[in-house]
């Protein structure tokens, strides 16, 4: 029985507690850790975790409980220095996404899963989607052909009360806005569906959440070796109509799911009703992919899991959690330097550590308007 912990009880450590939860043959939630003082104990109490051990101190919780995994649920800026502390003492570790806010961090946190040799695995559940999953089988089966455009409009709104919280709406400790934790989601879909881009540029603003320095909205531009891409990143869209939308030689595709497939008349213009039969051959491929046997966070603890117990590495690594905030990178770089980013991003980059971010970026709204007593 694989013995876990949790470390940060906020709102979403309910959602590994339930992962965790989901496959009790396999493990077992022994200890659970938040810095505020009652936190953990209210977290446990309210989830029923009966008889585990509470912590206020992760460094004792990781000497004295012989865990085997830990969810690292703390904000942002903390994953690096409670996921390298884990990894030192011989865990292995699922953090939540945003990886860390620079990449200086996330390969810190690459080099103790090395030296370790233990299981690194970030938080990316919309892969664990039968909606996604489709889209991704259909892109690598080849049936839409080469892309040529791909259109991700991750699209959420929050209300101004969400950046009351003090380590939000900050560049020093949430790391950015909504393009690191928001849009991370997609950025990791849009990685996973066309690999790294080559270059980048981007525009950002904050158009509606006075009580916020970073940006509530990001246009990015993508370029592939012959295809563009276009991410929206967004906390003020009425609807949150999330899309993914892939234009390929042969058909587009999208999630939510739809096909489309032009075929030319012999001027050029589209033919009426395109080509149905190529349609259908993307339908009928999409309809016979098995659904997934667990989906979103348990999906991926389900992985985790098997990653430990067979000796293999996870679906979603560190260094895919690094390409992640790679690209959120180059996208702030872009939009605060006014400049086109190539990538890879290394070390010396000069955005590769957070100081050049936390400097150079504007802050939309005077930090002055942020009320630190809100935590
Ligand atoms: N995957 C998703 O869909 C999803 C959704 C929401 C949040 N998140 C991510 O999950 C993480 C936590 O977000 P949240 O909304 O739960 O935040 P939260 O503020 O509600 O909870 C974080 C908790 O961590 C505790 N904490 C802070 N530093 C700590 C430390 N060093 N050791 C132990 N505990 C510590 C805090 O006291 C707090 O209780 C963030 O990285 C966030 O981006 C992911």
């Amino acid at each position: 029985m694989l013995r876990i912990g949790i470390i940060g009880t906020g709102a979403i450590a309910d959602a590994h507690i339930r992962g965790w939860r989901a496959f009790p043959d396999d493990a077992r939630i022994v200890a659970v850790a938040d810095v505020v003082p009652g936190r953990a104990a209210a977290k446990a109490a309210d989830a029923g975790l009966g008889d585990v051990s509470i912590y206020e101190d992760t460094d004792a919780m990781l000497r004295e409980e012989r865990l085997d995994i830990v969810s690292v649920v703390t904000p942002p800026s903390a994953h690096a220095g409670v996921t390298i502390a884990a990894l030192d003492a011989g865990v292995h570790v699922l953090v939540e996404k945003p990886m860390a806010p620079s990449l200086e961090q996330c390969d810190a946190m690459l080099a103790a899963q090395r030296r370790s040799g233990k299981v690194l695995s970030v938080v990316a559940q919309n892969r664990f989607r039968d909606d996604t999953a489709t889209l991704k089988a259909v892109l690598d089966s080849g049936l839409i052909g080469s892309v040529s455009h791909v259109r991700v409009d991750s699209a959420w709104w929050r209300g101004v009360p969400y950046y009351d919280l003090a380590w939000r709406g900050t560049w020093e400790q949430e790391g950015g806005g909504c393009t690191l934790n928001h849009a991370i989601h997609h950025v990791d879909l849009l990685l996973w569906l066309m690999g790294r881009p080559s270059e980048v540029t981007a525009m950002l603003t904050n158009a509606q959440h006075d009580n916020s320095a970073v940006e509530d909205l990001s246009v990015a531009v993508l370029r592939y070796e012959r295809a563009l891409a276009q991410l929206t990143s967004s906390v003020v869209h009425h609807g949150e109509e999330q899309t993914i939308v892939v234009q390929g030689a042969e058909a587009s595709v999208s999630q939510p799911w739809s096909v489309h497939a032009d075929v030319t008349q012999p001027n050029g213009m589209p033919a009426e009703g395109g080509d149905p039969a190529r349609t259908a051959r993307i339908e009928s491929f999409a309809a016979t992919r098995a659904p997934l046997a667990h989906t979103g966070h348990d999906g991926q603890i389900d992985d985790v899991i098997r990653a430990v117990l067979d000796g293999r590495p996870p679906l979603i690594d560190g260094e895919q959690g690094r390409a992640a905030v790679e690209l959120v990178t180059a996208i702030y770089e872009a939009g605060i330097e006014r400049a086109h980013v190539r990538l890879p991003l290394t070390a010396e980059d000069p955005y590769y550590r957070s100081a050049a971010l936390i400097e150079r970026a504007p802050r939309f709204r005077a930090e002055s308007a942020l009320d630190p007593s809100l935590a």
